[in-house]
């Protein structure tokens, strides 16, 4: 039986133009159906119309029809499609009303008439399956920001409705409880036969979950097929925005060393695969390479600029975030801090900019103790750029708010004519200047990320602090993101940038701190933090696909980028230089 039938779709909001463009769709019960594609292309749009808010909650013109188990959405009131669906946005914030973490879960189920008893099993069940159950009581408020989406992901498990749509909603998730909610989605699709819609852009985990993946692009489905037949194209989606699994691109970049024994077109698409192709076609024993030095280039010698020691901190409602943090960092590093959710990482940084103050223990910036000084006066030197942008923009064009520092926070500094030339050569940078004019409100939540990076290196500050530069993004923004961060930490800035993204960091980021329960439990060039594969573990953190295949090649080095291990397995000996630590 099919669940959803979409005939000729087409979609405009009020003021714009077709945004979906005759889309035909079926989905059947009991599958999964991947949606990728780069930022602007419909995805959100067609999820809106999948669960019927297109066009019953939303002003516009549609063509076309949807139907939902045989109910077409443009007929049907809307009360009678919300028991058959349910929608998790990307950020909760929108969703997240009640007084705590409990009531959250258990309100919509009272609503939808569900028996107590039925009630508190469900609620457990998703406590457990978000690892929320310690923090029940707690207000949804006062969770981190991946504690939200996991709060919103238990809310939609709860109810397990028939069909369940996620839009980039396990963006902010650390990675090993993405994949635990991922496996619990394949739990219940196996033994409840759910019907579901993911938008995701992290490829390896959808190849290993969807049934189909379709590739959209302005408003148009332009590929559509299983995850293996999907990923062989590996330029193609690059081309597109699309990051494949690594193991697919590793594979397809090494293909002609191995015409007999590989196909273009039956590439591996999960770590398993490629694991077991990797046996077959070589004898990993036999593979040699120049013994490597890893040289750790941290900047040591220059000036210390943040410096805590024995930092703790705990919120009002007695959650100890931090528990004695001792950690510095100098002039010049690209820092990452990464770790579980929870763990601490934003806490830790508001205290960067001075917006919280230990309970216990200093922290000096500049050699100033921020218990001392005003906000006011580390912001001159320091900008951070928030988890969820909307706490940070307000103005009413793009232009205005990357002024608005410059404008007011620094009044008289600069003339209206410098103003000008700053925000336009960053607007440049980020590739924002078409939308110069434009409303940030009217704006996706990756463009106002963008926005949001882009209100901080206006200011041109000593130190860059970014929460979460890439949830919202596409693989080739974020990519974009961490180079133009590259640019700015060759010039002499520091950068630190908390993500869940560890192909990011492997990419670009020389030295990561890990955190876990408020505490460092190892803080080292990120080479050697990724060796330590038990401790990442603790920090519910997962290494990309190359370095688990790289640790697979005996003796060698441990493999951050697909270059380096493209390099080793085209059996080109002189990996030396790719690998050594060359920042
Ligand atoms: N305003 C608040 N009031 C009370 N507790 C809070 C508040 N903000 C965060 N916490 C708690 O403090 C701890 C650390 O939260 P923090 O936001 O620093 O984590 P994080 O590492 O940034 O997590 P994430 O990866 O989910 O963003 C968590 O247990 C969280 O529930
Ligand atoms: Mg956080």
């Amino acid at each position: 039986m099919d669940d959803i039938v979409i005939e000729g779709l087409s979609w405009r909001y009020k003021d714009s133009d077709w945004i979906l463009k005759d889309i035909n769709l079926t989905i059947e019960q009991g599958k999964t159906l991947g949606i990728v594609g780069p930022t602007g292309a419909g995805k959100t749009t067609l999820c809106l119309a999948l669960c019927g808010l297109i066009p019953k909650k939303t002003w516009g013109a549609i063509e076309g029809s949807v139907k939902i188990k045989s109910m077409d959405t443009r007929k049907t009131p809307f009360e009678e499609l919300i028991p058959h669906i349910g929608i998790v946005f990307e950020n909760p914030d929108e969703q997240l009303i009640e007084p705590s973490v409990e009531d959250e879960i258990i309100f919509p189920l009272e609503n939808f008439g569900f028996p107590p008893e039925e009630i508190a099993k469900r609620l457990e069940e998703a406590l457990k399956a978000t690892g929320l159950d310690k923090i029940r009581k707690k207000h949804p408020g006062e969770l981190s920001g991946g504690q939200k989406q996991r709060l919103a992901i238990a809310c939609a498990l709860a109810r397990q409705p028939p069909i369940l749509i996620f839009d980039e909603t396990t963006t902010d998730l650390d990675p090993v409880g993405k994949s635990e909610v991922f496996s619990l989605l394949a739990q219940l699709r196996a033994t409840k036969k759910l019907t579901m819609i993911i938008v995701e852009h992290n490829t390896a985990q959808l190849a290993q979950f969807a049934d189909e993946l379709i590739f959209l692009r302005n408003g148009n489905i332009i590929r559509r097929g299983s995850p293996s037949q999907f990923f062989c194209d590996v330029a193609f989606l690059k081309e597109n925005g699309v990051y494949p699994p690594q193991v697919s691109e590793v594979f397809s970049e090494i293909s002609c060393t191995y015409p007999n024994s590989l196909d273009k077109n039956q590439l591996p698409v999960t770590l398993n695969d490629a694991i077991q192709l990797l046996h077959e076609i070589l004898d990993l024993e036999e593979i040699s390479y120049n013994s490597v030095e890893i040289k750790d280039q941290l900047p040591s010698t220059s000036e210390v600029i943040i410096k805590a020691q024995d930092v703790r901190f705990t919120y009002p409602d007695g959650t100890q975030a931090l528990n004695g943090i001792d950690l510095e960092l100098r002039k010049g590093e690209f820092v990452a801090i990464i770790g579980n959710n929870g763990s601490g990482k934003t806490t830790l940084i508001n205290h960067f900019v001075g917006l919280l103050k230990p309970t216990e223990g200093d922290l000096e910036v500049f050699g100033m103790n921020t218990k001392d000084v005003s906000v006011e006066n580390i912001a001159q030197k320091t900008a951070l750029v928030y988890q969820n942008p909307d706490h940070q923009l307000f103005c009413q064009t793009v232009f205005e708010e990357c002024a608005y520092e410059l404008k007011y926070s620094q009044s008289g500094r600069f003339s209206n004519e410098e103003i000008e030339q700053r925000v336009s050569e960053v607007l440049d940078v980020m590739n924002l200047t078409r939308l110069r004019n434009e409303q940030p409100f009217g704006m996706g939540r990756g463009l106002r990320q963008q926005l949001a990076v882009a209100t901080a290196l206006v200011k041109q500050p000593e130190i860059i602090i970014v929460d979460e530069p890439t949830t919202g993004q596409d693989a080739s923004q974020a990519h974009s993101i961490m180079r133009i961060l590259t640019e700015f930490n060759k010039k002499g800035k520091t950068i630190v940038v908390i993500t869940h993204d560890m192909n990011l960091v492997s990419n670009y980021i020389p030295r990561s701190i890990v955190l876990n329960q408020g505490k460092i439990i190892i803080d080292s060039n990120t080479r050697d933090v990724y060796s330590h594969s038990e401790i990442l573990k603790k920090a519910s953190l997962t290494r990309p696909q190359v370095t688990e295949l790289g640790n697979l090649l005996p003796h060698a080095p441990v493999i951050l980028r697909i270059e380096e291990l493209k390099d080793i397995l085209s059996l080109k000996y002189d990996v030396k230089e790719a690998i050594a630590y060359d920042r």
